[in-house]
């Protein structure tokens, strides 16, 4: 057993462990950790404490996979309703779907019985239009949001601060090797706007008999490069968790053009086995790592490439 999540998981990796050691299903122990991570308003970047789009709406992206069967589900730009990861999970049970957007995935979400609700808190409103306040002029102020937003998406998006996520990769007492993610996105992004989180192969995937790999950063290169699902596809074609991972970091080394930033990766194989690297993200970035020796999940650090 193993259980690998970034450092925004603090305050639902001790549930996810617990969930593990009790031998529960994996993937439900992921989306129960996560759901705790939307919840908690000081996470910054997913659920309640993420920040809104460009309008000042909260948009949440999720997905999951279960590696057993390769079955996924996902929602993105999902208004008003958390934990987006346990829609997405439904998304992936009940329907023959894998990935709901919008008004659909916003019906799907009441329709299985959560309430809609406030998801922008006071604070990132308050954020978001100081920001505005910064980029637009007096009289473009005034005619907001009647006006176009192209211009705005590359000036406002503040770059580090809001481009991160929440991903749980988990390996439970059956073998069984799952994913899960969630994400406000990039605060200010242009509405409508799909990261890497819900996209399977991209910002994650899993296979029980390999491994699993989730991305946070900026989800614009990881979609271009298949960068969960290449790590994977390496194990199956032989490479040993270190080297699939440093193929897709060389794949995304190698992008020309298009919007390029920092990506961090994480991955598990079905030895137990676990890497962490920092892509050009700026400082240090942590991780959190539970194995059932270990009295409680650990706080570790990435591996930093440049
Ligand atoms: N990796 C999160 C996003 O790009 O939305």
């Amino acid at each position: 057993m193993i259980l690998l999540a970034n450092s925004e998981a603090w305050p639902g990796i001790n549930q996810s462990a617990e969930a593990l050691a009790r031998g529960e299903n994996g993937l439900d122990a992921l989306v129960e950790g996560i759901s705790r991570v939307e919840r908690e308003v000081t996470v910054r970047s997913v659920g309640y404490g993420g920040w809104p789009n460009m309008l000042g709406v909260m948009e949440f992206d999720a997905g999951v996979m279960d590696g057993n069967t390769r079955e996924t589900g996902a929602v993105g730009a999902l208004r008003d309703v958390i934990p987006a990861a346990q829609v997405a999970r439904e998304v992936m049970r009940r329907l023959p779907h894998t990935l709901l957007t919008g008004d659909g995935a916003r019906r799907f979400a009441l329709e299985i019985g959560l309430k809609p609700e406030e998801t922008l808190i006071e604070d990132s409103r308050k954020v978001w239009w100081e920001r505005l306040e910064k980029e637009l002029s007096p009289e473009d102020l005034k005619r907001f949001p009647e006006l176009p937003l192209a211009s705005l998406s590359r000036s406002v998006t503040d770059p580090e601060r809001v481009r991160d996520t929440t991903v749980f990769l988990g390996q439970d007492k059956a073998g069984g090797i799952h994913s899960a993610t969630s994400t406000s996105g990039w605060a200010w992004k242009y509405p409508g706007r799909l990261g890497d989180s819900p996209i399977a192969g991209a910002g994650f995937y899993a296979d029980s008999r390999y491994g699993a790999a989730a991305c946070t950063h900026t989800g614009e290169m990881t979609v271009r490069c298949g960068t969960a699902r290449t790590v994977v596809l390496a194990m199956k074609l032989g490479y040993s968790l270190a080297d699939a991972v440093k193929l897709a970091i060389d794949e995304l080394a190698e992008l020309k053009g298009g919007f390029l930033a920092g990506v961090v990766l994480h991955a598990i194989d079905a030895h137990g086995n676990h890497e962490v690297v920092n892509f050009r993200c700026p400082g240090e970035i942590a991780y959190w790592i539970w194995q059932p020796s270990m009295s409680a999940p650990e706080r570790h650090m990435a591996k930093i490439i440049k």
